[in-house]
């Protein structure tokens, strides 16, 4: 098994034990953010948007200062938000709209997080690679959303989304 392999394996269990003693949706964002962006190598960017109303605002996240607000259709977490589905972007100068938020960022994927049926934010990650985000890559924070989202869903502040 390479050591790619293991980091990633390792990832999901030790969400799901971070997560499971905590309630707070803003302390488990900030926790998930802080372990992406320490166990997976070549990131710039990891971290949260949450909705409101019609305009995605800034969570917990790791790296740069990033745009604090996003219109709902705009750059790719708007876009993910308005097609409810994951978006893998292989090189952001390629997509329409892209907004720059850390000029490293060559590479994005965000997904977006449904919770208690309601679409409520995006996980967002860069990097500073092109294309640092294939099917597995996809898998795995699509893993990760689903078990913040879960975490979300048990706690009484969930109302809050
Ligand atoms: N690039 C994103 C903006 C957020 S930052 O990457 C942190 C977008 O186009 O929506």
């Amino acid at each position: 098994m390479s050591i790619a392999a293991a980091v990633d394996d390792d990832l999901l269990p030790e969400l799901r034990a971070l997560l499971g003693g905590e309630s707070d949706p803003i302390a488990n964002a900030a926790n998930t953010a802080a372990l992406i962006f320490a166990r997976l190598p070549r990131l710039n960017w990891a971290g949260f948007y949450f909705l409101q109303g019609d305009t995605l605002v800034l969570g917990p996240f790791q790296g740069q200062p990033a745009c604090t607000r996003i219109k709902l259709g705009s750059g790719v977490c708007g876009t993910a938000v308005d097609r409810q589905e994951t978006i893998v972007v292989p090189d952001v100068h390629e997509f329409p709209g892209h907004i720059v938020c850390d000029s490293a960022s060559r590479s994005e994927i965000v997904v977006p997080l449904n919770v208690a049926g309601k679409l409520s934010g995006v996980l967002d990650i860069d990097s500073p690679d092109l294309d640092r985000f294939g099917a597995a890559e996809r898998a795995l924070l699509e893993a990760v959303a689903a078990i913040y989202v879960e975490a979300c869903e048990k706690s009484r502040e969930a109302v809050r989304f």
